[in-house]
């Protein structure tokens, strides 16, 4: 565990050169080592940089506050991607990993999705296991090509289909390449998360090999 990056965090260098790194965003109540198995199950090889959202609910870790369930300070949002995005850069810096993909899960989502639309160079693309629209008014962003693969639970007592629809059509308006399954299942991550999270990274990196065998 390394504290010196302003993020509590763990950092696991990875081993596979096509694998892209991976930024591990936990939900509320979760911390820095939560995600380590989802991130290596999903992206085997992958180099892993997982900080601690360091927002308390009652003891409980989250990356930015709320003001009731589903219902975000959005100042605070802001202001907690932007330093969370300064944490990736430094971050990219001190262990030489490129941009990383985003992996959240429920709080840790909502913030990658922050970052996609108020720092969009931090992140080459997301995955976002039940996301929802983190601003009620965000900022155009510039998000070509960019993929990003929302999962999200038909069955979500906190998310509401026609929430994590608008987040897909956001994000798509902003230019992202997103995929948007709706699973039967409710809050908590099932198999099939898994199952596509890893489908759908190894396209991401077939569409990146190609491009580079393009150049
Ligand atoms: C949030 O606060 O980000 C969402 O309500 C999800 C959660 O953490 O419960």
């Amino acid at each position: 565990m390394s504290n010196d990056l302003t993020f509590t965090h763990r950092f696991e260098p990875g081993n596979r050169l096509e694998a892209p790194p991976l930024l591990l965003l936990h939900g509320t109540g979760g911390d820095e080592n939560d995600l380590l198995p989802l991130g290596k199950t999903i992206s085997p090889g992958s180099a892993l940089l997982s900080p601690r959202g360091k927002v308390l609910e009652h003891g409980m870790p989250r990356f930015f506050r709320r003001l009731a369930e589903g219902v975000f300070d959005e100042d605070d949002v802001r202001r907690r991607a932007d330093e969370l995005a300064d944490f990736v850069e430094s971050a990219r810096a001190r262990y030489g990993i490129a941009a990383p993909v985003a992996l959240g899960y429920s709080n840790g989502a909502n913030i990658a999705a922050a970052m996609l639309l108020l720092r969009p160079d931090v992140l080459a693309g997301a995955i976002l296991l039940r996301a929802m629209v983190p601003l009620s008014q965000p900022p155009q962003a510039d998000l070509r090509d960019k993929p990003v693969l929302i999962v999200s639970g038909k069955l979500d007592p906190i998310i509401p289909a026609t929430n994590s629809a608008q987040l897909a059509a956001l994000l798509t308006k902003a230019g992202a390449n997103v995929q948007h399954p709706v699973l039967p299942t409710g809050h908590q991550l099932s198999q099939a998360d898994l199952t596509i999270g890893q489908e759908w990274i190894k396209a991401v990196r077939f569409l990146q090999a190609d491009k580079a065998a393009a150049v």
